[in-house]
Parts: C-alpha cells; structure tokens; sequence
C-alpha cells in the first residue's frame, strides 16, 4: 500500500460523532432519548432569510462567485464588526468570506502556522482547535484553565507553555464547552504578552453574541490587538444557520491575502445565494430581534437549569452558571468515574444524550456537556435525570 498521511494518527475519533452515532443506534432499537449532546441551536433559521437566499438564486446568483466573499456580505460583516465590537475592518482587504466558523479557523491558521510551530490552546477546548494545528504539522500546547479559575488560564500557565517556537495562542470566548469568558483586563495583558512574544491571537468568536452576564470583549477591540488577532466568526450559533455554512475570517490584510489563497485553492467560494442571505441576515432590522428572542430562550434555559439546581440540591452534580454560549459543563467529579463512563452510563440508564468533558481535554475529565439548545421541556427532563441517576451512584 501506498503511504498515507500520518498526521491522522495523532487525531481521535470526535467524541461527539461517536456519541451521536450511538444515541441513533439507540433510537432505532426504539429508546427514547432526551439528546442533550448538540452544539446546534433548535431554532429554525429565520423564514426571512430563507426567502432572501430563494430571491438570490432565482436572480441567478447560481455560478461561481468573486473568492473573496460577496461585496455585500463584506461590508455587512465589516458593519457588524463595528457596531457589536467597535473595531473598523476594511470589508476589500480585511475581511474573507469562508464556509462556516470551522473553515475560517481553518484559514486563519493555514496562512500563518509553518510546520512544528508551537500553539497555544487553553484546556479545555472545543476539539478542532488542537485537531487542525495537528492536520497542520503545528504542535499544541494546552494551557490548563481550570474550574478553580473560572475556566480561564491563570496567567502564569501562559508564561509556562510559552517556548521560543511557540507563535500563536488560541482562543475561544464564550467558550466551548464550559461558556466561560474573561474580563477586558485579562485580554489586555494577553495581549501585551503576544506583543512581547511576537504571538498571533486566533481569536474563535462564533458565540461572540451569546452571553448572559456583560458584553464579552472581542480580543480585537483590545487596544494595540487588531494587527496581531485573527477573528474568526459565523452565523451558524447566533442565526440559527449552522446547515448554511457560513462565516468569516478578519484579520491584517497580509493573513487575509494568505488565507484568500488557501480559500481560492480548497473552495474557489462560498455559494454566492447563501452569502445574499447571510448579508440580509446581518444588516436586517427585524432578523436582529428574532435572533435576540432566541438569545432570551436561552437566557431563560439557563435560569431554569440554575432553578432546577438550587431545588433539587444534589451535591454530586456541581452546576457552574455559564457566562455565555448555550452549554453547561457540569462537574461530576465527585462520582470518580471518567467522563466517557459517565456519558455512556446515562445515556444507557437513564437515556439522556451527553458529550464526555474528556472529549475538550485533559481537565474536563470528571465533567460533562449539556446543551441548553433544545427545548425547555428537553432540558428540565435531561437534567433531572441527570441528576437522579447521580443521586444513584454510590
Ligand atoms: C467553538 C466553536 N468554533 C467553531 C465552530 C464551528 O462553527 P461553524 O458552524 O460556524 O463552522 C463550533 C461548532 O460547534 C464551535 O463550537
């Protein structure tokens, strides 16, 4: 045979898919399960915007379209920019239209990541982060960011990994999975560490607008960030469009023009009627009150759990408020079982759906994932299962 990419050694299954997986297996011998695993709102994408697409493709924007992403759509995100995050981009030469948040994370790093650079990635982290550097020849550092911390690094844990190859650090704020975001004043020190240490930021923001408690900070509106940080975004979270697959990549114009070639060359563009559809989506007024209504479902989802919590009071499951994103990473710690035989317990026992907080890294061993993007009902039913099946365990 042939050799094959060798790379893909390194890289896990998804934990998720294979959760997934096992959950339809279950379905299909005719058990009911409460599938609390997805990272994908349960809202529908806003009927307006389906329209907005079917006008698009009945004008006849059904061919190839120009590689850097739709003029309107530019300046839609370029406007979104500015009145979410304060931060001026230039829609001709900062601002790359890519096929979901994934793809533009892909790019980010393509255009700047030589292989066996070091890169920096808090623990615990949503899988691709570490996954594409490793597809990339790049070696990952995890920066371990601790429950006891709130989920963020403690500064010093940066100073640690830090290695003279290290030339990028990865963040995701809100998080995935724990929803966890720090303040202004930690990005600013971060910031002015990368500076010191001539570090990228790939800053991954795609549930940038959903958050709970004050506005999170982009990493590029910290002063000095923008011509070090890569931001990379999508509609698919906060529009309800996760099957549409779009998203952006903004950054210098010297990455964009890196990243515009990577994109010509894998994609030649993303499909120019979804990107009419993503541009009405981003700049319409009434598409901004329905996705605030879906950001209040998830509001009250989280009231509820928190509710829940309090009433039901078991100590085995630890409930940390998320700040932000539609998860919550529940501490199961005290059980003393791995994360996998917790997920595969449940899910067996008690039929609901998880994802193992292993799957995100070495500290999220002991917790678990729940989403909070299903229905109410989905989520009072789950969780109480949740925890009627700890109060079981010895
Ligand atoms: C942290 C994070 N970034 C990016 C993505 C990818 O989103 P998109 O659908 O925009 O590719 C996900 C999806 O779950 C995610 O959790």
């Amino acid at each position: 045979m042939p050799a094959y990419n060798s790379q893909f050694d390194l890289i896990r299954q998804s934990a998720t898919v294979a959760m997934a997986d096992r959950i339809l297996a279950l379905k299909a011998g005719g058990k009911k399960v409460v599938g609390l695993q997805v990272g994908d709102p349960d809202f529908e994408t806003p009927p307006a915007v389906m329209d907005a697409a079917l006008k698009a493709m009945q004008s006849g924007l059904t061919h190839y379209g120009p590689s850097r992403g739709d003029p309107d759509l530019r300046a839609a995100v370029a406007q979104k920019l500015f009145r979410d995050e304060g931060v001026s981009y230039n829609p001709d030469s900062e601002i790359l239209i890519t096929h979901g948040g994934i793809h533009a994370y892909y790019l980010a790093m393509q255009s700047i990541l030589n292989p066996a650079d070091d890169v920096l990635i808090p623990d615990p982290s949503w899988a691709t982060h570490s996954n594409m550097v490793i597809m990339l020849r790049g070696n990952v550092i995890r920066v371990p960011a601790p429950a006891g911390n709130g989920f963020v690094p403690h500064f010093d844990s940066w100073l640690k990994a830090l290695t003279p190859k290290t030339r990028v650090i990865v963040l995701n704020y809100p998080s995935n999975p724990t929803g966890a975001y720090p303040s202004r004043e930690y990005l600013q020190k971060l910031q002015d560490f990368a500076a010191q240490h001539h570090l990228w930021i790939v800053s991954d923001e795609v549930y940038g607008s959903l958050y709970y408690e004050a506005k999170p900070t982009s990493a590029a509106a910290i002063e000095g960030a923008k011509e070090r940080t890569l931001l990379v975004n999508s509609l698919s979270k906060s529009y309800a469009m996760t099957g549409w697959r779009v998203g952006f990549l903004a950054a210098p114009a010297t990455v964009i023009d890196n990243a515009l070639k990577a994109g010509q060359n894998s994609i030649t563009c993303v499909a120019p009627f979804i990107q009419k559809a993503a541009a009405f989506a981003l700049t319409d007024p009434a598409i901004q009150e329905v996705t605030a209504n879906m950001r209040a479902a998830y509001g009250r989802r989280r009231e509820l759990v928190i509710r829940l919590s309090h009433e039901l009071e078991c100590e085995k499951v630890k409930v940390i408020p998320p700040q932000g994103a539609f998860y919550f990473f529940l501490d199961l710690r005290a059980l003393k079982m791995t994360s996998i035989e917790m997920c595969e317990k449940i899910l067996d026992e008690v039929g609901v759906g998880l994802v193992p907080g292993s799957a995100f890294g070495e500290q999220g061993e002991g917790f678990i994932r729940m989403t909070i993007a299903a229905s109410d009902e989905e989520v009072e039913a789950g969780f109480r299962k949740i925890i009627e099946w700890a109060e079981k365990q010895s």
